[in-house]
């Protein structure tokens, strides 16, 4: 089951962080490599954000201090991800070609001093970023350091959509190509409404900010378009490296944090995946997010080992308020990530910024210096993750499947829905958290994927849904799966045009419901459920159903629909559909849930509350890895030796309060396989 580890130059878990050594002096860049040993750094991502440095004007480049930098880090023994400073062009390149700026929906034409700013459609911006990729890979592609490369960084933030010149002549480009005839493109987009209709291609702009809202389905394409213009320049980046050299090639995507690029079709393009991943301050349980954003990671690069390749080790500096990890929180984080994947612990940034708007971001070496808390723990870190080498390569498994779809989310985030309560995130999250609870491991799925191999899938917010994919999850429960679609799901086909047949119809068969109307509820006001005579608190959003051959499994007690169909189960062919037509509390849902549970054959792994267990399957042993988030040690039955300590136990692994472990365990086959 093991795969190749990501680079077989590095024996070890990769362990880092960016480095930006050209906002310091070279004495100092001596002692960064002194303290990254200490620290046990093997690998640093290099030259993300240099552009201007390294091309200083217009075909005119200087890699003297780059050259340098990586001898120095080379002879130190650690290892270089070279970056692609693409996403920071230099003031050179605007005054050149000022047309090459992002301009916004509003029409605002993006300034210079920060990052991002360029069109991605820009031919000048391709051709320049082209060439210094092409140039760095000439010059480093057999570098012995360079073990992996940068392409751009995070694209889609801060520059997604861009309504330039540059980017409306690729728009219609991208729709001749789409739709080939102005009829089909008035038909795809139901152009007959608001007298949209078009009789010429030149007359086809972008969806610019309007008067009222703009067409949903033209809408949806410049979604798709703009995602597709990234990758084109990723793409473009990533063929001229790989013309020079042999190393493999990523981009950092943001999995759980920005929803602008398609990561299932991305995860294609890249040799391996990595993600960025911050915790959002306002969310207590962080922890959730960060589990979610990993194995939505791990699920988009095909289950493979993956590369987190940045994190923040306490604060960050762009929220509104920054609140920094409490003692061994960064390590849990790391951990969680290890568990659910990753091999290799990555942070922005290394060295803290004096400069510049990140001065007040955390980092591995803080301002405060060596002598503090947070450089103390990153030493500890290493050292733990010094003895995880034989981990990489193994894999995690999965029985349950949820399903997660930008296109969907793309479509469902246009205005005038039904309710402003309606969220993807948040029913996502309310799902997996519930799974999280129970110790349920989880992948992400698209609704497309061959999904035979889980026991269990659930489309929490299944918005838009093709009648293939539907076709193919109506396959899924026949088969003998069991499906949990959530409400307002299989509403709209690939164009945001509701289904022929009414909301929910390319489900019918599958879950024995359609949904006549949609009940919206106020905001503040609940409806009750009956489930076996307990009632459950549910809000936002109820409907009125139309049963079309399911059982009804609870009925509403009051809010608009008293008596009528809540939660619905069905068996079709082999399986089980069942449809949640509202928004039951955290203690409504993990009712239903146990129920659901039942007909899947799975059962919760009964683990103590705020412990966190994911095992990885390796093909030798399995590693058990434990992250205890509650204030109090735990124990967990579990036979098998402590590779961060050393220690032994036959049955019973006790983790001390905050505390984590990593197992290694005779091989189980629980699990997706
Ligand atoms: C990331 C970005 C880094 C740094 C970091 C700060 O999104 O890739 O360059 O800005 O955020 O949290």
């Amino acid at each position: 089951m093991s795969a190749t580890p990501p680079w077989p130059e590095l024996e070890a878990i990769a362990y880092g962080g960016d480095y930006n050594p050209e906002q310091w002096p070279r004495e100092t860049w001596r002692e960064d490599v002194a303290l990254m040993r200490e620290a046990g750094v093997n690998l640093v991502s290099v030259g993300i954000f240099s552009w201007a440095l390294l091309e200083t004007s217009e075909g005119v480049f200087d890699f003297s201090w780059l050259d340098e930098v990586i001898d120095l880090l080379h002879e130190n023994g650690i290892s270089v991800d070279l970056g692609t400073p693409t996403a920071s062009p230099p003031a050179w390149f605007f005054a050149r070609h000022p047309d090459a700026r992002v301009v916004t929906r509003e029409g605002a034409v993006m300034g210079f001093g920060s990052r991002g700013m360029a069109s991605h459609s820009a031919p000048a911006y391709r051709r320049a970023s082209v060439r210094i990729a092409t140039e760095l890979a000439r010059r480093y592609g057999r570098h012995p350091a360079v073990v992996l490369w940068h392409v751009h960084n995070e694209y889609g933030v801060p520059v997604g959509e861009d309504y330039s010149p540059h980017a409306v002549v690729a728009w219609r480009e991208w729709l001749r190509a789409r739709y080939g005839t102005l009829e089909a493109l008035n038909s795809a987009w139901g152009t007959a409404f608001w007298g949209q209709h078009y009789g010429e291609w030149e007359h086809v702009g972008a969806p610019a900010a309007a008067p009222s809202v703009v067409n949903p389905a033209q809408r949806l394409d410049f979604a798709r378009f703009t995602d597709h213009q990234l990758r084109a320049c990723f793409v473009a980046e990533r063929d001229a490296i790989r013309a020079h050299a042999a190393q493999p090639i990523t981009t950092n995507f943001m999995a759980n944090q920005s929803h602008t690029t398609d990561l299932w079709a991305w995860a294609r393009e890249v040799d391996i995946v990595s993600d960025d991943h911050y915790l959002w301050a306002p969310d207590t349980e962080g922890e959730i997010g960060l589990a979610i954003a990993a194995d939505l990671t791990r699920s988009v690069g095909g289950g493979k080992p993956w590369i987190l390749m940045e994190h923040s080790t306490s604060a960050v500096n762009w929220q509104p308020q920054n609140v920094a990890k409490r003692p061994g929180e960064m390590t849990r984080n790391s951990l969680t990530h290890l568990g659910r994947g990753a091999d290799a612990i990555l942070f922005f940034q290394w060295r803290a910024s004096r400069s510049g708007a990140e001065k007040f971001h955390s980092s591995m070496l803080p301002h405060a210096g060596t002598d503090s808390r947070v450089f103390r723990e990153v030493v500890a870190l290493g050292e733990g993750l010094g003895r995880l080498a034989e981990v990489r390569g193994s894999r995690v498994r999965a029985d349950v499947a949820i399903l997660w779809d930008f296109e969907s989310f793309w479509a469902q985030d246009l205005e005038w829905r039904p309710s402003d309560l309606l969220d993807h995130d948040e029913r996502i999250r309310a799902y997996y958290e519930r799974f999280w609870r129970d110790g349920i491991t989880v992948d992400f799925a698209l609704p497309g994927h061959d999904l035979s191999g889980y026991r269990l899938v659930v489309a929490p917010a299944q918005y838009l849904l093709t009648l293939a994919d539907a076709e193919n999850l109506t396959r899924y429960v026949a088969g003998g799966g069991t499906l949990v679609v959530s409400y307002f799901s299989g509403v709209v086909d690939e164009h945001d045009a509701v289904h022929e047949g009414g909301y929910l119809a390319p489900l019918q068969t599958a879950l024995g419901v359609r949904v006549e109307e949609f009940l919206p509820l106020r905001e503040g006001t609940t409806a009750g459920v009956d489930w076996d005579g307990k009632r459950l608190e549910a809000d936002a959003w109820t409907e009125d159903l139309v049963l079309v051959g399911a059982e009804v499994r609870a009925a509403y007690l009051d809010g608009p629909a008293p008596g009528r169909p809540a939660i619905t189960r069905h068996r079709h062919g082999n399986g089980t559909g069942w449809y949640v037509s509202t928004r039951p509390d955290a203690a409504g849902l993990a009712a239903v849930l146990r129920e659901v549970y039942a007909d899947a054959g799975i059962a919760p792994a009964g683990t103590p509350a705020g412990l966190e267990v994911v095992r990885r399957h390796g093909e030798a042993a399995d590693y058990v890895v434990v992250v205890n988030h509650a204030d109090a040690p735990a124990t967990l039955a579990l036979a098998g030796t402590d590779l961060l300590t050393g220690t032994a136990s036959d049955n019973g692994l006790t983790v001390r309060a905050g505390g984590v472990a990593v197992v290694r365990t005779h091989p189980s086959l629980g699990g997706r396989h």
